[in-house]
Order: structure tokens, then C-alpha cells, then sequence
């Protein structure tokens, strides 16, 4: 391997939200953290050098939209997923959150319903809310006894994660926005095509706009292909706004340099006035030049990245099948979150985090946070180097053997 994913690396006192926050939140400062979904690896030398290369300049001042950035997504999107996009069909925003958020306030009122599927990541529940519009819920369902993976017979496949889908019609009506989180966070599901296909159907048949939140996309693992939601079919590529990042792919959260795909002229028109009316969309220069290095340097680097993250998911589910077997793990199929089924240890989510944080020395994001079908389950992110994940599933062990 031409990188290093070994390499431990000390993020603490660099404000890491995933490290120098864990006092503020657990009170305590012994816990391997888990939680925050970036990487611990380091970012990739080719977008760091591009800042570098660029802070060599000493103007840093008001910058447009670089060429490069156009370019280099309007490339990726058609190497990466076969995906036709046109520069034209392109805006900035800062980060996919903030985009939720500005959909919300572009394309719905207060008391508007919001359909999500539940459990998700957590500020799909908590922006609508916010904001005083109605969240509404089509749990997704967890087909445990059916898709037990066979060479694990503790573990589950990804794919047991399923919809709902006499649930999703019903509660899709009156709903003006369906947020589809494509890769799923936390389920680890790459919805395939016939899923899209009638997700797009049903939200355009009802009216109801959607928003397919991809940022997770370039993290789909080995066997299974993203298909992005405007691409499966005219009526989603008609009725949707596309969010995508190379934030999580190649560990650059901390440059909030998203942005959004909008094939509907319409649709774009009237996102793009809401943005340009308040200034949302200027963008920064660090997110132009690092979007423009990620996608034009990224295709080596991140294969490597998968293959070392899908080595942590199989000591994971390994690990977890020999030596803790009443611990489940949802195999993802995308990114390096993996939802533990702790359901059999037969506790409540306040008595599970406390056995993960006080027992095990854990920092994980509890289920219940992604929504009620969450509880039970606790979502450990992988990407980081193995000796931590072994440290982690050491420490995991003598809890649970002292425990069950
Ligand atoms: C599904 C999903 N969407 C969005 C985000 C955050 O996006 P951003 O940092 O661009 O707001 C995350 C981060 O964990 C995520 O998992």
C-alpha cells in the first residue's frame, strides 16, 4: 500500500471535535472515541499540498468559483457513477446540513410535513424540527431472522435493512420533502435501483420533493455500486436536489466544501435565488482548491482507503462473531459506520451507553439518537488505524465478559 493507514496520529488539542470534545461530553477523558464520522487518518498529501501550494500566495483574498472546481465534479460524477452532469446544475454550499437546512427554509413552510426513515442521522430529525416543521417517520425495517449472514451466523447483512413500503406511501402523503439519506447512515445501506426507482415514483406521484443526501456515496465498499438517486430515473431526476461532498471521503469535514446537484431548471432557479438572496452560496477559496485536489488526485488514495476500512468492518464482525456473540453488527455496505445490534444484552439505552462508556471506556453515538428504531443499537465508526479498533474490541471484550 503507497499510504499509510497505520499510522496512529495524535488529534488531540487540534479542537477535533471527535477528540477534544469527549470531556465536555462523557466527563471523563479515558474513552477511545468512536463517534464523530471523520477519519483518523490523515487527510490525503495531494489536497494538503494544494493549500499549502496556495497559502504560498500571501493575498487571501474574496475568491470566485475556480475553474478546477467545476471541472474536477462534473469529471468525478462521470468516472465515479456514470453520472452526466452539467457545470450549469452545480452549486456551493458550505455543508449538506446547512443544505437541508436551506431546503427546508426554500421549499417548505412551518408546519410543513418532513418524511424521513428512521433511525438516520440525527439533524434529519433535529433541522425539520427546529425549524418548526413536522418530522415524519417511515421506520426502516430490521429483517434480522431472514438475512442472518451465512458465514457469520451472529452478524447481519446490510440488506436487512429494508423500507417499508405500504408505510412510505402513506406517510408520503401531504409530505412536501422526503430527505434519502444514499448511502444510508446509519444502516449502511447503497439503496439499489428498483428501490430508487419506486422511492422516486411515489415522492413525485404525492408531490413531494427530493432531497438525496450522497455524501457518503464515495464510501461504497467493494461488491456493492452507488447509484446515484437522479440518475435512476427521469421522475427522480426531475423532482430532486443532490447533495455530495468529499468531505467524508477524504477526511476534510473541517473544510465544509459541499455542494448541490439540480437537474429541474425549476427547481435550481428557485434554490439558487434562496441562496443568492442571502449570500449563502459564496463559497471559500480552501473549498474550491480542495473539492478541485480531491477529485482530480483522489481515485488511489480512496481505493486504498476502502479496502483498509473493509479490513476494520471484517475484524469487526470477526471479532464480535467468535468472541461476543449476543453483540450483532448490521454489515454496511457503504462508509465506516457500523450499527452493533446490542438488542440481545438486554438493556436500556440509558444502562447500554453506560456500559460502553463506564465498562468498555467507549466513546460511541448511542442508537436512540437516530431515532426511536435506533435503541438498542450503537453505531462505532471504523475508520481508524487497526490497533485502535483491536484496542477497542479488547476493551469491548472485558466488559462484556465480565458482564454476560
Ligand atoms: C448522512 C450524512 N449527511 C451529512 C453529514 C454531514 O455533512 P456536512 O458536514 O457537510 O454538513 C453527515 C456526517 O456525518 C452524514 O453522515
Amino acid at each position: 500500500m503507497k499510504y499509510d493507514f497505520d499510522k496512529v496520529i495524535d488529534r488531540r488539542h487540534t479542537d477535533a471535535l471527535k477528540i477534544d470534545y469527549v470531556p465536555e461530553l462523557w466527563s471523563r477523558d479515558d474513552l477511545i472515541p468512536l463517534w464523530v464520522a471523520d477519519m483518523d487518518f490523515a487527510t490525503p498529501p495531494f489536497i494538503l499540498d494544494a493549500l499549502k501550494q496556495r497559502c504560498e500566495h500571501p493575498v487571501l483574498g474574496y475568491t470566485c468559483r475556480a475553474r478546477a472546481w467545476y471541472e474536477a465534479i462534473v469529471r468525478w460524477q462521470q468516472i465515479r457513477y456514470g453520472w452526466a452532469i452539467s457545470e450549469e446544475w452545480l452549486n456551493f454550499v458550505s455543508g449538506i446540513v446547512p443544505g437541508i437546512a436551506f431546503c427546508i427554509h426554500c421549499f417548505t413552510h412551518p408546519g410543513d410535513k418532513v418524511l424521513i426513515q428512521t433511525p438516520v442521522y440525527h439533524p434529519y430529525i433535529l433541522v425539520p424540527k427546529n425549524n418548526g416543521r413536522v418530522v415524519v417517520e417511515n421506520s426502516l425495517k430490521i429483517e434480522d431472522s431472514i438475512l442472518k449472514n451465512k458465514a457469520f451466523p451472529e452478524s447481519y447483512s446490510a440488506a436487512a435493512m429494508t423500507i417499508d413500503w405500504e408505510d412510505f406511501e402513506r406517510k408520503a402523503e401531504g409530505c412536501k420533502l422526503f430527505l434519502l439519506c444514499h448511502p444510508h447512515n446509519p444502516g449502511g445501506r447503497v439503496w439499489n435501483r428498483e428501490e430508487l426507482v419506486r422511492m422516486a415514483e411515489i415522492c413525485r406521484r404525492k408531490g413531494v420533493l427530493v432531497v438525496s443526501d450522497e455524501i457518503h456515496a464515495d464510501l461504497t465498499l467493494h461488491g456493492y455500486k452507488h447509484i446515484p438517486f437522479a440518475l435512476s430515473c427521469e421522475a427522480a431526476a426531475q423532482n430532486s436536489i443532490t447533495f455530495a461532498s468529499p468531505s467524508k471521503s477524504f477526511n476534510m469535514a473541517g473544510l465544509t466544501s459541499s455542494y448541490a446537484i439540480i437537474p429541474n431548471p425549476n427547481i435550481r432557479a428557485q434554490f439558487a435565488t434562496f441562496l443568492e438572496n442571502s449570500e449563502l452560496n459564496l463559497g471559500h477559496l480552501f473549498s474550491f482548491i480542495s473539492v478541485a485536489a480531491a477529485y482530480s488526485h483522489g481515485t488511489e488514495w480512496l481505493d486504498q482507503c476502502l479496502d483498509y476500512i473493509q479490513g476494520n468492518i471484517e475484524f469487526v464482525e470477526w471479532t464480535l462473531a467468535r468472541e461476543m456473540p449476543r453483540i450483532c453488527m448490521i454489515r454496511p455496505q457503504a462508509s465506516y459506520l457500523i450499527f452493533l445490534d446490542c438488542r440481545a444484552l438486554g438493556l436500556t439505552p440509558e444502562a447500554l451507553v453506560r456500559f460502553f462508556v463506564e465498562e468498555a471506556h467507549l466513546a460511541l453515538n448511542e442508537g436512540a439518537m437516530f431515532g426511536k428504531p435506533g435503541e438498542g443499537f450503537m453505531r462505532l465508526n471504523v475508520a481508524s488505524p487497526r490497533s485502535i479498533i483491536a484496542q477497542a474490541m479488547r476493551q469491548l471484550k472485558e466488559a462484556y465478559d465480565r458482564r454476560f
